[in-house]
């Protein structure tokens, strides 16, 4: 009798304890995270570079999943934009959306980069999937944190229009996480190499002002 008593008040207690704390999870993510030390992440989801879609014929489609020259997609403009800022002294670490398996990475960065080729006018399903699973943790626990934190959108495409759209899904995403997108971006498959070469120094140089301008504030 004594025991089951005992046994009684230790989960009565228990039950308090977590009421007024949190689940061990609610307390995880209920930590300050601390001042970011590094300066950019760049996420970037891919297909499999191929080629245009305009040069795909209906037999083609279903060997694709991504439709531009390797030389031209959107890993390859994430990579130059990482080594435009590693030449200006930035540390800067690459990944695919797959590789990121915690928002907390997010935290460790002074700017986030999100980079993804245009599918019907959206963002492509694998930037959504990063943004569902993991900003799903930041929606719902660390949107306090995440306020107005300094995020460039890119989006690679062949239609400025459809470009602009998918940049706006990825805006509403952030808007609902508490910040917006600080600088945009549009790549097209039809750019010359100059126009290309400029939309990039204007972006590396508009990120590099994001990070300074964190730099400032912390
Ligand atoms: C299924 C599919 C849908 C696409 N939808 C659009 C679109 O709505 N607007 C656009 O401008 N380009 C669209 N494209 C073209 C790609 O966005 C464009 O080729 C882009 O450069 C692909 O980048 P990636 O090679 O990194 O995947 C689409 C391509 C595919 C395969």
């Amino acid at each position: 009798m004594a025991v089951f008593f005992f046994a009684a008040i230790l989960i009565a207690l228990a039950i308090t304890i977590t009421a007024l704390t949190g689940t061990p999870e609610q307390i995880a993510d209920s930590v300050e995270p601390a001042a970011p030390n590094k300066d950019v992440l760049i996420v970037y989801a891919v297909g499999v570079p191929y080629r245009t879609i305009s040069e795909l014929s209906a037999a083609d489609v279903d060997k694709v999943s991504g439709a531009t020259p390797a030389s031209y997609n959107t890993r390859a403009i994430s990579s130059e934009l990482a080594s435009k800022l590693r030449a200006r002294g930035f540390s800067v670490t690459l990944k695919t959306v797959e590789d990121v398996r915690s928002h907390r990475e997010i935290f460790e960065y002074r700017v986030l980069v999100a980079a993804t080729p245009v599918r019907f006018w959206n963002m492509s399903w694998m930037m959504k999937k990063f943004f569902d699973e993991i900003f799903a943790r930041i929606y719902v626990a660390e949107k306090a944190c995440f306020r107005d934190w300094p995020v460039a959108g890119i989006v690679m495409a062949e239609i400025s229009d459809s470009a602009e759209a998918a940049l706006g899904t990825i805006r509403s995403v952030l808007q609902d996480c508490g910040t917006d997108l600080s600088l945009s971006s549009y790549f097209l498959t039809n750019y010359s190499s100059v126009e290309r070469e400029d939309e990039m120094d204007k972006l590396a140089e508009g990120i590099a002002k994001l990070v300074r301008d964190r730099l400032i504030i912390d």
